[in-house]
């Protein structure tokens, strides 16, 4: 992002026109700034009131038609040269380019896509031959995104159902980031992309070549895919999760759908949320996912889904567990399949924003340590919180209420399947203290 007319060649012309301008309007205004605040510093002590002096009668002046002259003259002159300056460098960047490659740029929460004329695509990665125009048209899947390549200083916004054109005039071979400049939601800053500007006949070559570098495994392809593609902006690898599930583990695992019925997230599943993510969206998480259908070639997809795979330590030994699973349903197999499944239901029924699972107290007792403890009722008394007593308090949860907490849970009573009241139980009791 450096200053064109501070160090040596500018990334592209709209650097130095823009550049250029802004340096205009700043040593203009930096003259008058200081002929102003000269001249009153000046005044301020040439005129100030001397020891001793006698209060001199105040001079009574009527007006000077030069001086009014010239102050609105100047002034309107300067403004009149800031506007024309600048409509000649706006008019220049806005012109369309003769002979200009037309590339479509599709701005979605949170990535940006972009479309060759030769039919290829990419995204995050906006690969440019330098010395040729390019014109892009813009626009957007969902929210409003602003395009901004900040080194050309050039910013347009990418408006849903509506197409907008920006030019740009590579001239100097190299990378540049692209930025996402209006606040589409929450991954909006990490909404990125890369303008990669390459001498002709690199690009050329680049053209020709068909994708799979070289010595790298399907699964580290799968990786490069992952981090290219913005897919890492919206699910972490593990830890606190951030829009969608994490990818660590998620290969295998049974997952609870936004429609109740729940599978197993094998690479067909996780073919399909890639390329139709609204198809089958795991249960608590929005329905938010652009589709990468045509923009990730089935190599690609294939490479990601080597890298879930090997996220979840392989997964082919889990996979062959299932299999036998499946032969002779494993009670504690099924255990820990309704642990997770509790778990799961905790959170999207929203249990644990007023119950932490690390004992610390919200709004009601912490899920830790709470099963099999004897607890105070507000009625008096005391209860074991036991399977009937924790079913009883989801289901009615003012029958026996703790003393200390507020009696606000809503009933589940006739909300919850009695299969997911076991799970979540079957959650509570794996939290021990
Ligand atoms: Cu897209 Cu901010």
């Amino acid at each position: 992002m450096a200053n064109a007319y501070a160090l040596g060649e500018a990334a592209s012309r709209t650097t130095v026109q823009v550049d250029a301008l802004f340096l205009f309007i700043t040593l203009v205004s930096l003259f008058f700034f200081l002929l102003v605040e000269g001249l009153l510093i000046y005044f301020a002590i040439k005129y100030r009131r001397k020891k001793g002096a006698e209060p001199a009668a105040t001079p009574d002046i009527r007006g000077n038609l030069l001086l009014e002259s010239i102050w609105i003259v100047i002034p309107s002159l300067v403004v009149a040269a800031f506007f024309y300056y600048g409509y000649r460098v706006f008019r220049d960047i806005r012109t369309p380019s003769p002979g200009a490659t037309d590339i479509h740029a599709v701005g979605r929460q949170w990535l940006f896509e972009f479309r060759y004329p030769d039919g290829r695509s990419s995204i995050n990665e906006l690969r440019v031959p330098a010395g040729r125009p390019v014109k892009l048209i813009l626009t957007s899947d969902d929210v409003i995104h602003s395009f901004f390549v900040p080194d050309y200083r050039l910013k347009q916004d990418m408006v849903p159902g509506r197409y907008t054109t920006l030019y740009l005039h590579p001239d100097k071979a190299g990378t540049y980031p692209i930025l996402c400049a209006e606040y589409c939601g929450v991954s909006h800053s990490t909404m990125r992309a890369e303008l990669i500007v390459m001498e002709p006949d690199a690009y050329a070559a680049w053209r020709e070549k068909k994708e799979a570098p070289a010595g790298l495994s399907l699964a580290e392809r799968g990786k490069a895919l992952a981090e290219k593609s913005g897919c890492l902006g919206c699910h972490a690898l593990e830890g606190k999760e951030k829009i969608g599930p994490n990818f660590g583990k998620v290969f295998g695992r049974k997952v609870l759908l936004a429609d109740g019925t729940s599978m197993t997230a094998d690479e067909e599943y996780l073919r399909e949320s890639i390329l139709d993510p609204k198809a089958k969206v795991v249960k608590g998480y929005p329905a938010t996912m652009p589709t990468f259908k045509g923009s990730l070639s089935p190599e690609d997809v294939g490479a990601i889904i080597a890298y879930l795979t090997s996220l979840s330590g392989g997964g082919r030994e889990e996979k062959g567990e299932k299999e036998k699973r499946e032969g002779a349903p494993a009670n504690k197999d099924g255990e820990a399949e309704a642990v997770r499944k509790g778990k799961t239901l905790a959170e999207t029924y929203g249990c644990l924003g007023c119950h932490s699972a690390d004992g610390s107290v919200r709004v009601g007792p912490s899920f830790q340590g709470l099963f099999g403890r004897q607890v105070e009722l507000e009625s008096g008394g005391k209860a074991t919180a036991d399977e009937a007593y924790l079913r009883e308090s989801i289901n009615q949860p003012r029958a026996k209420v703790v003393k200390g907490f507020p009696n606000v849970m809503p009933e589940f009573k006739g909300k919850i399947s009695e299969e997911d009241l076991s799970a979540v139980i079957a959650y509570l009791k794996t939290l021990k203290r």
